[in-house]
């Protein structure tokens, strides 16, 4: 085995990405993939895990460890059925990408829709992080495995974005409760830390950056090109070498509780 491969190689590694199908988590998991773990892709829909796998079509090696489960990973039940079904295709995965997320709408303060708040909470903090890492750290407790979670922060997880309160507020939580879960998980062994993506025009975000109408950047899409020392957006490719590095427990075996930022500069703007 070469050095790259023993250092970053995944092989034999077992992986469930929440939201493996979306945009973000689509790129992960194909790194995952790449880099040789059995990759599971969790996603709501069924059409959604087919549209994913059509991506590997004729790809039998690749196919052959790839995996997809329709789970709403909001409801304890539906996480739990998930969990199992994924040990009984491969094995207990060691390693879980919790990648559900999003943002909803965008509006003053005073016009906060408090559904949609309460909406945009639960999706992020609930599906997105407490219930897959209760029920998988559950698991790697009990059965005394070493396991690894990556969470998705942003940069409001560090400076608020005008506007959108309740992602503001469930990122900040997410930094905060990835800190403090590696802590609580530390003594098994169990890794826990994020990526903080910084702008990649996405489905949630595409509307707020770009003007449907010209296709030119709306006023806030120019504000973060121009607060982005890069000068540009994100291309979600980007991701996937933090994404091996964090897997790995050979390359990245004594981070814990890091948020790693992959933002071209955002979080360093100055004046
Ligand atoms: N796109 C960006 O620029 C950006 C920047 C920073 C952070 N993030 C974060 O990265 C993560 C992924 O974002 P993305 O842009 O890939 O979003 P996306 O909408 O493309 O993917 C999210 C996926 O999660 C699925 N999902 C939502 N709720 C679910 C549930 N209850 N059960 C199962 N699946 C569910 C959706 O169907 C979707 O496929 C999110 O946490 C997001 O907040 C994105």
């Amino acid at each position: 085995m070469n050095y790259f491969e023993n250092m970053f190689g995944l092989s034999g590694k077992t992986a469930v990405v929440t939201g493996g199908a979306g945009a973000i988590g689509g790129v992960m998991s194909d790194a995952l993939l790449q880099a040789g773990a059995n990759v599971i892709v969790w996603s709501r829909t069924r059409k959604s895990i087919d549209t994913f796998l059509d991506r590997y079509k004729g790809q039998t090696e690749q196919l052959n460890r790839l995996h997809g489960i329709q789970v709403d990973t909001g409801e304890e039940e539906s996480v739990s059925d998930a969990l199992e079904q994924s040990v009984a295709h491969f094995s207990l995965p060691e390693i879980l990408i919790n990648c559900v997320g999003g943002n909803m709408g965008k509006a003053p303060f005073l016009d906060i829709d408090l559904d949609q708040f309460r909406a945009v909470l639960e999706m992020n903090l609930v599906a997105g992080l407490v219930l897959p890492t209760k029920l998988f750290c559950r698991r790697w407790v009990d059965e005394k495995i070493k396991g690894n979670i990556i969470n998705l922060t942003s940069m409001t997880s560090y400076n608020p974005l005008s506007g959108v309160w309740a992602y503001d507020a469930a990122k900040a939580a997410t930094l905060n409760l990835t800190m403090a879960t590696a802590n609580e998980f530390a003594e098994y062994g169990i890794r826990i830390n994020a990526i903080a993506p910084g702008f990649f025009i996405g489905k949630q975000n595409k509307a707020l950056l770009i003007d449907e109408k010209t296709g030119e950047y709306t006023e806030r899409g120019k504000a973060v090109i121009n607060h982005t020392p890069f000068n540009r957006f994100g291309d979600v490719s980007e991701l996937a070498g933090a994404t091996v590095f964090l897997a790995s427990s050979r390359a990245s075996g004594f981070v814990t509780g890091v948020s790693i930022p992959v933002d071209g500069g955002y979080l360093i703007h100055n004046i």
